[in-house]
Order: structure tokens, then sequence, then C-alpha cells
């Protein structure tokens, strides 16, 4: 298969750990064969200091005409804390969010067994985790309306949904709980919004068409309690942007680290793949980045193009580096492994998994 890839690092660690699931999906073309061409563009933080603008023309056309996008990171403390900022890094990826109309964002939470003990919550409230955020991404209070008053004393930002917006992510995430344990947990908070009634009210009509995926809700307070009490009852989430955005951080720390954490961002023509984690800005360029949330975000890639067997080869690959201890200091403190022998280790793994003899911690040292 031949893929083209628009590559955006963006800011702070982003190059750093796009620069290795670029390695893993190299070796995943030079193992089975396919041609993956990739070209890169700026988005963020460096592209308002190199153009203005955090999102510049260049970078949309060549991520419309790029079959897939890998995004690394976004974000600068300098914008952070000026309120005044007129342009702000984040907003080249709402933007491209928004522009490339990728309206479903797909989370997934494990527990690694190898890593079972890094986690900060007991191990056996998180043994077995395994389920998957659908977050709506291109509309909500994200999106809404923003108001300051002229003296800058009231703001607000508007928070609506319409039901074709519900209805396309729902149908999408019915779909996964069938191929997966058949269960879909609405989150939202519809005792005090309207917004919430009318997902309850959409998503339990589109539930219809769906009567092996058994559909419950949870107010979002409760919801944010189950996910650390209780994470094995859920299989899918479906929930809005801004609830999305909060649990799937939450969700991250089931895994033992947010260095984990991949996402797709799939819509009707486009697709983008990124870690869920933010830009890290003190770790840029200090080789501790952790890379695997980025990779796994490449195996991402690879299941949307169909390419299964690809995606296990990059998967196995990961849990491989995990179960021998080749991590980032994020996982294991006194580890002398960096974000690049990490990465190495992982596409060497790819390329020769039929002899792992060859790939051991002594080889890579
Ligand atoms: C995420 C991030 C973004 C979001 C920020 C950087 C705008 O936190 O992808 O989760 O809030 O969606
Ligand atoms: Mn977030």
């Amino acid at each position: 298969m031949k893929l083209n890839i628009a590559l955006l690092p963006g800011d702070g660690i982003g190059p750093d750990v796009v620069e290795q699931a670029v390695k893993s999906l190299q070796a995943v073309a030079d193992a089975f064969g396919h041609t993956f061409h990739f070209e890169e563009a700026l988005v963020g933080a460096v592209a308002i200091d190199k153009t203005g603008d955090p999102l510049p023309e260049e970078t949309l056309e060549v991520c419309r005409r790029s079959h897939a996008v890998l995004f690394g990171a976004i974000g600068d403390p300098k914008y952070d804390n000026d309120p005044k900022a007129k342009v702000r890094p984040e907003q080249g990826l709402l933007k491209l969010r928004k522009s490339l109309g990728l309206f479903t964002n797909i989370r997934p939470v494990k527990a690694y067994p190898t890593l079972i003990e890094k986690s900060p919550l007991k191990k056996e409230i998180i043994s077995g985790t395994d389920f998957t955020i659908y977050r709506e991404l291109t509309g909500g209070i994200y999106f809404g309306e923003k108001k300051l008053s002229e003296n800058g004393t009231v703001a607000s930002d508007l928070c609506e949904y319409s039901e074709a917006e519900i209805e396309r992510i729902a149908h999408l995430a019915f779909k996964a709980a069938r191929s997966r344990r058949n269960k879909l947990t609405l989150v939202d908070k519809a005792n005090v919004l309207e917004t919430s009634r009318l997902w309850r009210r959409v998503v339990t009509a589109i539930g219809k068409s769906y009567p092996d995926v058994e559909l419950d809700f949870l107010f979002v307070d409760n919801a944010a309690m189950q996910i650390i009490l209780n994470p094995g009852q859920f299989d899918v989430i479906l929930t809005e942007n801004m609830f999305g955005d909060i649990i799937s951080d939450e969700g991250s720390v089931i895994g033992g680290s947010i260095g984990l954490l991949a996402s797709a961002s799939v819509g009707s023509d486009n697709a983008m793949f990124e870690p869920i984690h933010g830009s890290y800005p003190q770790a840029k360029g200090k080789d501790i980045a952790n890379p695997v949330a980025s990779i796994l975000s490449a195996a991402m890639l690879l299941e949307h193009f169909n390419l299964k067997e690809e995606a296990e080869a990059v998967k196995n690959a990961v849990e491989k580096s995990l179960e021998k201890g080749v991590v980032t200091p994020d996982l294991d403190k006194d580890s002398k492994f960096g974000t690049n022998k990490v990465g190495d280790f992982i596409a060497d793994f790819i390329l020769h998994a039929e002899d792992t003899t060859q790939v051991n911690k002594e080889n890579i040292e």
C-alpha cells in the first residue's frame, strides 16, 4: 500500500516523539512491503514563530493532500499565562480538527499487565481495564460563541450541539461497542444541561438500532469517580467534547503514564493520529519523552487503513519494550533508556520480530 502521511510535529516534545513514530512506520513499510511518503508541515507555537499563524494555509493543504496526519503536540508556556494573547498555539489544533472535519476522537485506555505496578491506583482495581473513549471533537463548548464584555469582567462560552452532530459519532460508538464487549456508556450531565438531555434523547433513539449493545448513562461527575473506582465496568464511553477531554486525562492514570495513550481523530474524509499528552516543554529535546503514545498512534493509523497485521506488529513491539523494561524515565526513574533508544528498540523489533533473541536489552545498551 502507498500512503502519503502528513507529519505535524508541533511544539515541545512533539518532534521528539513523532520522529520515533516515523521510525516504526518505516520499519512496517520495510517489513511488509509498503511505501509511506512523509511530508512535514508547521503547526502550533513553532508555526506562530515562523509565520504568525498557528495553522498556516500551507499546512492545511499538506494535510488535505495526504491520506492521514500524524500529529505531535501543541502548546508553549509563553502563551499560557497571557490572557491577552491574540493567537494561541491551541487554536491551530482546534482549527485543524474543524477544517478536516475530524468529529470523532477515539482514545483507548488499557492497563498493561507489565506496568500494573506503575499506576498510582491499586492493581486489583485496574487489572484487566480495557475501554475506549469516543469523544466528540468538533462541537460543544470548544467551538461555541465566545464573549468577553467590553470592560473585561464578564465572559461566556456557548455549549451547543445539534442532533446531526450527536448522531454521526453515536453510530461510530455503537459500532465500536459491537466489535468489542457490546456495552456503551453515555457520559453527560443531563441533570443540569440541555445539551446533555439532547445527547440522551438522540443516543437512546439510535440505540434501538443496536439492540445487541447494552446502553447505560452516567453523569460526568459520577463517571470521573467510577473510572478510578471500577474501570473494568467500561467498554465504550461516548461523550461530548469537554467531558471527553477531562476524563481521558483521568483514564491515562490507569495505564501508569500519560505517555502511553494514543488517539485517532476521524472524520468522513480525513484522519489524524496523535498522542493525548501535551507538549511537555520542559522535556523538549532532552531525550526523555515517552514515544509510546506517538508510536501507538501510528498503530492506530495502520488499523485505520485496515493494515491489521502491521498494527499488531507495532503493538507487539511496544509490549515487548514494556516487558523488557526498555522504557523512558516516566515509567522507570532509574531507566537508562531515552526517547531514541526506546524508538529504536520498537522499530527494530518490528523488523526482526521472528527472532526475539536478537532484540534484547543488552543489544541496544
Ligand atoms: C487534547 C488537548 C487539546 C484539547 C488542547 C491542546 C486544545 O488537551 O487533545 O486533549 O483540549 O482538545
Ligand atoms: Mn486534553
